[in-house]
């Protein structure tokens, strides 16, 4: 059966009580499911419906809406390549298709040891420095796949 954490509980709570509406809840409370579990589970939308006392539809459709929830499993490392225009112009693509073959992966898929998971994704808002990748919640930017490489490296895997 799904749960939060009793912080996670108190911090959804907290966020209920903290707006003029519990609908701005929400985006707080999905992210903080992502925190403990590292992605949305589809339990997880009447749990939080629970909670809030925000219907399920609610929930599902800011859960539908945004791209940076993961709606499945991902790898302990989420390495999110962008593949839009200034970074595909700057090898954005080649360089996710080099983490995928460097770590035996395809696009979304978790590495076998749980360990990574590398996803082209649409523009992530740092077109000035491409091409970049964000790892979690950092950002890394003007990479050379060596350079990628060496950062992943340096997290761990
Ligand atoms: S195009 Fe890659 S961050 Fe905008």
């Amino acid at each position: 059966m799904f749960s939060l954490s009793p912080e996670g509980v108190e911090f959804v709570k907290k966020e209920c009580s903290r707006y003029e509406t519990k609908h701005s809840a929400i985006i707080p409370s999905l992210y903080r499911v992502q925190k403990e579990k590292g992605w949305v589970p589809p339990e997880a939308v009447p749990y939080l419906s629970e909670l809030t006392g925000l219907p399920e539809s609610h929930i599902n459709e800011v859960l539908s809406f945004y791209t940076m929830f993961n709606k499945k499993p991902v790898g302990k490392l989420h390495v999110q390549v962008c593949a839009n225009i200034s970074c595909a112009m700057n090898g954005g693509r080649e360089l996710a298709e080099h983490l995928c073959k460097h770590f035996g992966v395809k696009d979304g898929e978790i590495s076998k040891d749980g360990k990574i998971t590398v996803s082209k994704v649409e523009c992530l808002g740092s077109c000035g420095t491409a091409p970049m990748m964000q790892v979690n919640d950092q950002f890394i930017e003007n990479l050379t796949p060596e350079l990628a490489l060496r950062k992943l490296k340096e997290m761990g895997v």
